[in-house]
């Protein structure tokens, strides 16, 4: 793989859900917010992309000159399923002075409808950029969506009815169940998770504040705070990671079944082909690549 690696000019870019081994070969792993941030920026001629085709798709946008390649081209994403490009293109006639924000977790042609584009990591700070006065669609996740709507006050957002099939199983009651049992663990929600703001409003009843974050924000949290025991309401591929960078720290999944079978559809024997055979190569139309990446780089000045 080394060999391969250096004979092509090619860098491995893994998400934080990939599975053990396909994150010990990565020669960088990250959420979605930084993984674009590091395909903005590689000096790397080809690009191995471990993860979902919306994040293939994202780094082969901002590298029109570079080959970016995906181990597995059926490795989707139900929330990039759920959005309706015709709605988004007739609210924007309706709403001539509204804001579309698209969560990255979208395709290339819904980026390129979208004004900004948004993470786990940066969506609340893109969206109080966006002067009050000014509608807002925000798609396609309602959770995150819900979640961004409580913490900013913002009335006039629409959220489009999208979910995670993953998150959206990880639910208030189920959540709740496992902080009563830990209650002195620390809880770590991904903000796409199902319970909307009920994990918000009942948690801090019951004494527990949880901390809402992006998976690498959830990976440097677990790092740094002096609690040894966290609940991890996410993807469980995440834990792999965390005990390698922060040993010693229990970790306890808020679901066992967690699991992302797009993810999982990466194994280190199709990320060995993609290299070796230079496929599965993802290619962005250039009129839709131009559109959807002034709406990703809009994002980059909210880090
Ligand atoms: P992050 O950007 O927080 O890594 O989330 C990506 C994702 O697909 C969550 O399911
Ligand atoms: Fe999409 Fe959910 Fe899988 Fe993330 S975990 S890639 S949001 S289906």
């Amino acid at each position: 793989m080394l060999r391969l690696k250096a004979e092509k000019n090619a860098v491995i870019l893994a998400h934080n859900y990939q599975l053990p081994e396909v994150q010990d070969v990565a020669d960088f792993l990250g959420d979605s917010l930084n993984l674009s941030l590091e395909a903005a920026k590689t000096k790397a001629q080809m690009i191995v992309f471990a993860g979902v085709y919306f994040m293939a798709e994202t780094a082969a946008i901002l590298n029109p000159d570079k080959k970016v390649l995906i181990p597995d081209p059926n490795a989707g994403c139900s929330l990039v399923d759920s959005v309706d490009n015709a709605y988004v293109q007739k609210w924007r006639e309706r709403h001539p002075d509204g804001v579309v924000v698209a969560y990255i977790n979208t395709s290339a042609a819904t980026k390129a409808l979208s004004d900004y584009v948004c993470t786990s990591a940066n969506c609340l700070k893109v969206v109080e950029a966006i002067p009050r006065d000014k509608p807002v669609l925000f798609l396609p996740d309602k959770y995150l969506g819900l979640y961004i709507k409580y913490k900013t006050g913002r009335e006039n957002m629409e959220i489009w009815n999208g979910e995670c099939y993953v998150h959206a199983e990880l639910s208030a009651d189920k959540i709740l169940e496992v902080a009563k049992r830990y209650p002195d663990a620390e809880l770590l929600i991904h903000p796409e998770c199902g319970c909307g703001t009920a994990c918000l409003l009942e948690l801090p009843k019951l004494g527990v504040e949880p901390k809402f974050l992006s998976t690498e924000g959830m990976v440097k949290y677990v790092k740094v705070s002096l609690k040894r025991r966290f609940i991890i309401a996410t993807e469980t591929g995440i834990i792999y990671r965390m005990q390698k960078e922060a040993p010693g720290k229990e970790l306890i999944p808020a679901s066992e079944g967690a699991i992302c079978k797009y993810m999982k559809l990466i194994t280190l024997e199709k990320v060995y082909r993609s290299l070796r055979d230079g496929v599965y190569h993802v290619v962005v139309e250039p009129e839709i690549a131009k559109r959807a990446k002034a709406a990703i780089e809009r994002m980059f000045q909210f880090q």
